[in-house]
Formats: structure tokens, C-alpha cells, sequence
């Protein structure tokens, strides 16, 4: 796994005994070191699988599409792909395809593909999600999930929340106004940020980034964290833009402190 990426694959995967390597993001614009992660499962002859966030939680980038594929393409068939896309439906940048477009294509076999109605659907409380791969691949899975997995609640507001275009479009736009008001205080703070292609977005803090979270903290808003070896960014998850109207004016204010 690429390191600093969401936690879960490896609480997991360690959970079993399974073992983990991180492979840190590049120094120059923190995105997956995929040749790094390669020759790490090259060295190893058992079965590799990388976990891949796209886009990535925390940094909010997403990897390229034609070095991925590439990758995913030509990978040797003791290495397999679990592509997290929980925040795929807020990807702009037209470069992005998901990885389900290759399992229908030719390279199923050896990629699952993870989404959540966690996110967009704003329905993380139900615990509802999905995976896509092969007929072959989601049989061999099925061996290791639990029968009775899915709440009858979780299920039914899932399948209202794929129907109600409304909502789901007021999701997206919002969060679209929420990140552009965002974006332009840090611009307007000269606040460096990742291209942010998901809820969150990634940012650069002036100062001591925990006394940041704690100031804010102080006014009533719970920023982020930083995510260890980067330091001097915070994750800021992107609320509505009412709420993200009032982290603007605390941060401004911050600023005429000299605190960011
Ligand atoms: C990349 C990524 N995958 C999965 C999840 C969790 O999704 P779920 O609520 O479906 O467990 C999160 C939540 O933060 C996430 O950031």
C-alpha cells in the first residue's frame, strides 16, 4: 500500500497476519511511487495485493490513468488490484477512468473494485457498499464474507438513494461550492493545496499544524489531522457551504492573528 493512504486494507490485512509494506507517496507531488510498489511485489513470489485508493484519501489526488492501467494491464497473475474508489463521483479531472470499465474490458481477473454509498449518497451510518469484479473473482470472495452482511435499513435507503437524482445532484453540487470557496480563501491565503478530486481537500497550514487543530477546535470546528511523514498539510473534509462560510471566516481570521 501507498503510505499515507486509508487505513482500513492494513487493519485489516494485519489483523490475519497478512503481511504489509508501505511504499511512501513521491516527495515532489505526493502520488503513488508505482514502480516502487511494483518492485516490492516483484521481489516477493507469493500473491501480492495493492491497495489502491483513487482518489487517494488523505491527499484527494487521483493517479494516472494511463500508468495505471498500464500497470494493472501487464501485472504478472500472483498480483491483484483493490482499487478503493469510494470518491469516485466527485472526480473532475476527465483523465480519470474507473476501474470498472477494465473489468468489463480485458483485464478482470485480477482487480476488485470497492465503492461505498458512504460518501455521496451520504449514507455512512447504514454501512452500505459494493464490489465490482469478475463473475470468477466475486465467487472466489464469497468464500469470506458473511452471509447476513447487509441491514435491511441499509439496503432499502441504498436503493431509494439510487433513485433520487435530486439528492444526489444536490450532493455533488454542493460539495463542488463547498471546495471552490475553499479553494479560493486558500488561494487568496497564498495556503498551497493538491488538486482535490474527492470531499476532502489537503492543504498546507502555516505553523504548527496541531495547534491549528486545536484552535479551530476551539471555535466549534473540527478540522483534520495531518498525515504522518508529510507534515505542514491538513485534511479538511469539505461540509455544506454554509459550513464551510463560517471555517473560511475563523481561518481568515486566523490569519489576521498570524496563526496560518
Ligand atoms: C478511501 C475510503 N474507503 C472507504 C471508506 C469507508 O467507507 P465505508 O463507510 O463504506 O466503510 C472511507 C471512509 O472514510 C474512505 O476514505
Amino acid at each position: 500500500m501507498p503510505h499515507p493512504t486509508f487505513a482500513y486494507a492494513e487493519l485489516y490485512a494485519t489483523s490475519v497476519d497478512v503481511p504489509v509494506v508501505k511504499v511512501p507517496l513521491t516527495t515532489e507531488n505526493y502520488a503513488f511511487d508505482l514502480q516502487s510498489m511494483q518492485k516490492v511485489a516483484d521481489d516477493f513470489d507469493g500473491i501480492s495485493l495493492f491497495y489502491l485508493c483513487n482518489p487517494n484519501n488523505p491527499t484527494s489526488t487521483i493517479t494516472d490513468t494511463e500508468k495505471l492501467k498500464e500497470w494493472v494491464g501487464h501485472a504478472p497473475s500472483n498480483h491483484y488490484f483493490l482499487l478503493d474508489e469510494a470518491y469516485s463521483e466527485y472526480v473532475t479531472d476527465p483523465s480519470f477512468e474507473s476501474g470498472v470499465a477494465w473489468i468489463r474490458e480485458e483485464y478482470s481477473e485480477n482487480i476488485v473494485v470497492v465503492r461505498t454509498f458512504s460518501k455521496l449518497c451520504a449514507l455512512a451510518g447504514m454501512r452500505v457498499g459494493y464490489a465490482v469484479a469478475s463473475p470468477q473473482m466475486i465467487a472466489r470472495l464469497e468464500a469470506f464474507i458473511s452471509i447476513d452482511n447487509t441491514n435491511l435499513s441499509g439496503a432499502v435507503a441504498a436503493l431509494a438513494t439510487l433513485d433520487d437524482e435530486a439528492f444526489l445532484a444536490l450532493s455533488l453540487r454542493t460539495a463542488n461550492q463547498s471546495r471552490q470557496l475553499v479553494e479560493q480563501t486558500l488561494d487568496e491565503l497564498g495556503l498551497r493545496y493538491l488538486p482535490s478530486q474527492a470531499s476532502f481537500i489537503f492543504h498546507e497550514i502555516k505553523g504548527d499544524v496541531q495547534t491549528y487543530i486545536d484552535r479551530m477546535r476551539e471555535h466549534g470546528i473540527a478540522v483534520g489531522r495531518e498525515f504522518a511523514p508529510i507534515s505542514g498539510f491538513n485534511r479538511l473534509t469539505l461540509g455544506r457551504p454554509d459550513e464551510m462560510a463560517v471555517f473560511v471566516e475563523v481561518l481568515k481570521s486566523f490569519r489576521e492573528k498570524g496563526w496560518v
